[in-house]
């Protein structure tokens, strides 16, 4: 029986016969001549290693390490794992995989992260919206009527920039509503700051599924660009089609291996809990200011923060040299500024500079 992922995918990817690069032809000679590289090369002042060959086509070892580290908070199995340039790229290479240009349609639900949108825009795939509710969740009804008119609808969880986690019981609805019609994909680039609410044990169960992670975020990996597509074989077949040759650069790959190993992960953890500590403080003295109207509860590294001045927030503390999100164009987050939590000291900074411009009344 054909699968989704092979029933929505457009025909040119379906018989598009992967790019045969070097590395994925492969052989067992003991002189590699095939690739047009330098056998040995100088190394550069400050350069570590040997970097002249090529990286493998698609690093299994990181695969492997990122489905183990995946094991430490839900049972996985039946499930792939790719490893891309950041959650980015696998955004891309979905919509590009699944959507075929000015035909197919995406959906997604506002406010949300942009890059699902700019995707199909970049393909001229129509995205279709269906807003939040006020409480930040998803409007079932909303999207279940139009689901049949998508290729992709795209979830973010914790989301971005509302900060909260979507119910996973709705989440599990609309994958078996969705079955036959799309591939749910599901992005938990800030999952690590709400482990238990994954959804990536799920995909044995719903081959519909797709979930995007990344290194960026809890790991503090985001100038290495690695992330990881997590999904069923039908999925992946199709998808790997279409990445890039060497998707990983090598200093990219030794980089993300120590992070997922047993003393990486308790690190990760470690930091993660520190910044939780910091940002429960800063969206507590936040709660205290006047000028404040709501501080939205986050399940992120970021808290949204919605104002009720008529000063513009956003521009305020940049004239402070404090750089924040303005979420100006969100229709659903008037006065509201996305703030990214750092260390103590940094918010601190940030507090100061709001209760100055609360006794100012600026
Ligand atoms: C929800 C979400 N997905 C994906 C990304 C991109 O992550 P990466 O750095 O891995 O490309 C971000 C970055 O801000 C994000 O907020």
């Amino acid at each position: 029986m054909k699968s989704l992922a092979e029933k929505i995918a457009p025909d040119t990817i379906k018989k598009l016969i992967p790019y045969q690069s070097a590395r994925r032809i492969g052989g067992n000679g003991h002189l590699w001549l095939n690739a047009n590289e330098l056998e040995s090369s100088c190394r550069y002042e400050g350069q570590q290693g040997d970097y002249q060959r090529y990286p493998d086509f698609l690093p299994d070892q990181l695969a492997s390490a990122y489905l183990k580290y995946c094991q430490t908070h839900t049972e996985v199995i039946g499930c792939n794992a790719v490893a891309v340039r950041g959650a980015d790229e696998a955004i891309d290479l979905l919509v590009r995989t699944f959507c075929q240009p000015s035909v197919d349609k995406i959906m997604v639900c506002p406010p949300t992260y942009a890059m699902y949108e700019f995707c199909a825009d970049s393909i001229a795939a129509e995205t279709i919206k269906v807003p939040l509710l006020p409480s930040f969740q998803l409007d079932m009804a909303a999207i279940n009527a139009q689901l049949d008119d998508v290729n992709i609808l795209f979830l973010c969880t914790p989301n971005n920039p509302t900060g909260n986690i979507i119910s996973q019981a709705d989440i599990i609805s609309l994958l078996e509503f969705a079955k036959d019609k799309a591939l749910v994909v599901v992005d938990e680039a800030y999952i690590e700051f709400a482990p238990q609410t994954t959804v990536v044990g799920l995909i044995k169960q719903y081959p519909n599924l797709v979930v995007i992670r990344t290194l960026s975020k809890a790991f503090g990996l985001a100038s290495i660009r690695c992330g990881f597509l997590l999904a069923d074989e039908s999925v992946m077949d199709l998808v790997t089609r279409l990445i890039a040759p060497y998707p990983i650069a090598d200093p990219t790959a030794e980089v993300a291996l120590a992070a997922l190993t047993e003393k990486g992960i308790k690190q990760m953890n470690a930091q993660t809990d520190e910044l939780i500590t910091v940002r429960e403080w800063f969206a507590g003295e936040l709660n205290q200011l006047e000028i404040v109207e709501q501080v939205f509860c986050s399940s992120t590294n970021f808290v949204l923060v919605k104002f009720n001045t008529p000063t513009c927030m956003y521009q305020y503390l940049c004239s402070k040299g404090i750089i924040t999100r303005n979420q100006v164009h969100e229709p659903a987050l008037s006065n509201c500024v996305r703030i990214t939590i750092g260390s103590k000291d940094s918010m601190s900074e940030t507090l100061l500079a709001l209760k100055e411009m609360e006794a100012e009344k600026i």
